[in-house]
């Protein structure tokens, strides 16, 4: 067998293997390098008799010609393979079942925060917000709540101290005090918080929700405040008519006092607010006292108005429909998943109620 077949047949068998693209460079370079087989025979040619010289060079070229295409090939498939490798590495399996994923929920109480907020500002009250560890002043001296007055009782106090002056705060209305000792009149606020009192049962839990308001101008009188609170209950319950009832009562910081009970029935068991023959208490407010005003550095020659206090708790219970308060704080994620509120809602009272 010729010399040149040889190489060929050799390295046919070499190409016909199942290569990598390193095995494949380098039987390139052992063929066709500097000192490859085919390179030196190339070489040899000058020192050949030149009547052979013809034919061998024609028979050289011949092989390689054909080692370099097949060379090519092997190439190409060697990266075809390569890359069919990659697609199906990278390949999505459609046919896995989707990755479950837990959208958190917005807690109803948080839920009745922004909608007050939210109904309030409106009509023109910024919020405010205090602290919940409060001193003995601001939460009961500061608004006109004499030492031994039933009230401090009455708010189940937790102190926090023997001297009985840090505690944590029985409503937000000392925010009011705050507020006011921090700029001048007027003052248009609400003050949305947690309040604590030594109570638990099915409509009580030690850690609860107000709502407080302050409205303090220069001819603010109780037509505003009433105004005001049948605004808030129509946009809040989402009701054209409501039925108000104000009733005298007692606060050591407003002069005159009320309390405000809604009209409400019951039907099909369920609350329906706004009409029917029952009443539910659902806030206190008044005209602030003088003494608070005073105490406020507020001049009560000049400006007077009006506060109110609403348990969130409440509003939350009354409208959607939940009657245990302790669940609130029980933290069970059924629970939330029941009563919680999708965060991409847009929440009921966007959906333009009339006033
Ligand atoms: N702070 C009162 C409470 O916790 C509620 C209240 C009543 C707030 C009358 C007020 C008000 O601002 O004017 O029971």
């Amino acid at each position: 067998m010729s010399e040149i077949k040889k190489i060929k047949e050799e390295y046919l068998l070499k190409l016909n293997k199942d290569l990598d693209q390193n095995k494949l460079n380098e039987i390139k370079t052992e063929l066709f390098g500097k000192n490859g087989v085919v390179s030196t025979k190339f070489k040899q040619l000058g020192s050949i008799a030149e009547n052979k010289r013809k034919e061998l060079a024609s028979e050289l070229n011949y092989l390689k010609n054909e080692l370099e295409e097949l060379i090519l090939k092997k190439n190409e498939n060697i990266q075809n393979k390569e890359i069919n490798k990659k697609l199906e590495n990278e390949k999505i399996d459609i046919t896995l079942p989707g990755r479950t994923y837990f959208a958190g929920k917005i807690h109803p109480v948080s839920q009745v925060i922004d909608e007050v907020t939210s109904i309030f500002s409106e009509i023109g009250f910024s919020v405010e917000e205090g602290p919940d560890v409060e001193n003995e002043y601001y939460n009961f001296s500061a608004l006109n709540t004499p030492e031994n007055h039933p009230a401090r009782d009455m708010h189940d106090t937790f102190y926090l101290d023997n001297s009985k002056d840090l505690l944590l705060r029985t409503h937000t209305s000392p925010v009011q005090i705050r507020t006011m000792l921090k700029s001048k009149p007027p003052f248009k606020i609400i003050v949305p918080g947690r309040t604590y009192r030594h109570d638990s049962d099915q409509t009580h839990s030690p850690m609860f929700h107000q709502l407080e308001g302050l409205h303090i101008d220069k001819n603010v009188n109780m037509g505003h405040l009433k105004g005001c609170l049948y605004y808030f209950v129509k946009k809040f319950f989402e009701v054209e008519k409501v039925r108000i009832r104000f009733r005298p009562s007692h606060f050591p910081f407003t002069e005159p006092s009320a309390e405000v009970d809604i009209g409400y029935k019951i039907q099909d068991g369920k609350i329906k607010i706004g009409e029917g023959d029952k009443w539910l208490e659902i806030l206190g407010c008044g005209m602030v006292h003088p003494n608070v005003l005073k105490n406020a550095k507020v001049n009560p020659k000049q400006y007077q108005g009006y506060a109110f206090g609403v348990g969130i708790d409440r509003l939350a219970m009354l409208k959607y429909g939940i009657n245990d308060l302790r669940a609130f704080f029980e933290s069970d994620i059924r629970w939330l998943e029941f009563y919680g509120f999708d965060p991409l809602d847009v929440p009921t009272n966007y959906r333009g109620l009339s006033r």
